[in-house]
């Protein structure tokens, strides 16, 4: 329950990212050795791979924001019920064919902001030399050997970002070397690839589209810290603005979020750097900006539906285009409900924007879109209401509380 037009002020840590974690997890699953992750957030989303890899035969202790994993003896299938109900399990499928030559993982199924597909995941692994199956709606893959090899991710909408955190990881353990093209670029593909080195891989060029991996014999345990969660801080950057607030982002990697800085200060909001801080308000007048949502280092799409919030607040037209997913703009129909003006033609959202929006009851669809119906409502006039807020609790740690400190009037009410 929000209270909205009140301007965001104050500090805000940011979380460990959600997108680096989970694949950081997964790749405990590589090594007999226990691993420990540190700045770990504190999330549904990880709390439910931590109860997966449980179900494989892993120890997993959480403690505050450390993650301890022992996998000492794990099994090839993952439970069924638990895997299917999150997208990001599948990056268990590359560690354990990675160490067990054998995977046996439900398949992950479309979700409501597209139809994500594996199929670029299974043609690495196929080019590993394993061989697939789909059965009962489980993958198998099963490889008497995992050999290295040239493989080419690039798909539809570019590269695939868990997908080639799947194919490291399953060929840190493969016999030669495996070069990955068109690799995904992600800030998360790097400390993925920072943490497969501390475990004793040989993994190089992450963070460009070609990707080195020379096999190794075996892994050893690691610790690790996680990156601070780009898409939390450039949430908490649009709430500042669309606010007309002045929020400090605590402990940000500015380098990771160039293009979300680029639009806002396009857009008129003022972003000062103090080394790991940033400080964001509005710098005058809010203007319109066009968007494109691309792989890094384009425009994030886990920031698109935030931004646009941002537009529907601003006068004059803007296009925002999403060109990752094809039906990420549940958020949509969500915000006309608050009197926002946005049309979809196709892959784009015209917005038109300057409309003051006002609080009324809404339903979260997903996660970003959830995160952008909660900023309308900080921004809008009166009382917003958001249903089905488990979506916020699978990405963004304590959001009601850092909101809360703010400034922000809002609650966390159980439905009856
Ligand atoms: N794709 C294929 N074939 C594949 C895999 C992907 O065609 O085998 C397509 C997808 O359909 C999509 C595009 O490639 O059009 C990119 O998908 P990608 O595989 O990169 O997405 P992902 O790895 O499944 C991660 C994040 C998402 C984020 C995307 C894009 C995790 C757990 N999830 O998903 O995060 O939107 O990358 O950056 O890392 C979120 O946090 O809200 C979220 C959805």
């Amino acid at each position: 329950m929000i209270k909205g037009g009140v301007p965001l002020r104050g500090e805000v840590r940011i979380s460990g990212a959600k997108n680096a974690a989970l694949p950081l997890m997964a790749a405990a699953l590589l090594t007999d050795e226990p691993c420990v992750i540190r700045n770990v957030p504190d999330l549904s989303d990880v709390k439910f791979m931590g109860q997966i890899l449980q179900s494989l035969g892993a120890t997993v202790k959480f403690n505050g924001g450390e993650v301890r994993i022992h996998a000492h003896k794990i099994k090839s299938v993952g439970d069924y019920e638990l895997i299917r109900r999150m997208r990001g399990s599948i990056c268990i499928a590359g560690p354990l064919l990675g160490r067990l030559h054998r995977a046996r993982v439900s398949l992950p199924g479309g979700c409501i902001i597209g139809a994500r597909p594996i199929n670029l995941h299974l043609k690495g692994f196929a080019a590993l030399g394993a061989a697939i199956s789909i059965e009962g709606g489980y993958v198998n893959a099963l490889a008497k050997k995992l050999a290295g090899a040239e493989v080419f991710l690039g798909g539809r909408a570019g590269s695939t970002v868990l997908g080639t955190a799947n194919v490291m990881m399953a060929a840190a353990l493969a016999d030669g070397i495996t070069t990955i093209d068109s690799a995904a670029c992600e800030p998360e593909v790097v400390d993925l690839a920072h943490f497969l080195n501390a475990m004793g891989a040989k993994v190089s060029g992450a963070g460009s589209p070609t990707i080195t991996i020379t096999g190794v014999k075996k892994l050893h345990g690691a610790e690790h810290d996680v990156i601070p969660d780009r898409i939390e801080a450039a949430t908490y950057a649009i709430a500042a603005a669309a606010t007309n607030g002045e929020v400090t982002l605590r402990g940000v990697r500015a380098d990771h979020l160039h293009a979300v800085l680029d639009k806002l200060r396009e857009a008129g909001v003022k972003v000062e750097r103090q080394g790991s801080n940033l400080t964001v308000r509005r710098n005058g007048k809010l203007k319109p900006v066009d968007i494109t949502t691309l792989p890094y280092s384009g425009f994030p799409t886990d920031v698109q539906a935030q931004m646009m919030v941002l537009m529907a607040l601003t006068p004059g037209i803007s296009i925002i285009t999403e060109r990752i997913f094809e039906a990420r703009f549940m958020h949509v129909s969500e915000l006309a409900r608050l009197g926002a003006d946005i049309e979809i033609e196709g892959p784009s959202a015209i917005v038109k924007g300057g409309r003051p929006l006002s609080g009324a009851p809404v339903m979260a669809s997903d996660l970003r879109a959830s995160a952008a119906l909660v900023i309308a409502g900080l921004a809008a006039r009166g009382r917003t209401e958001v249903k089905r807020i488990y979506h916020l609790d699978r990405g963004y740690e304590n959001i009601d509380g850092k909101l809360r400190r703010l400034g922000a009037r809002i609650e966390r009410v159980e439905e009856t």
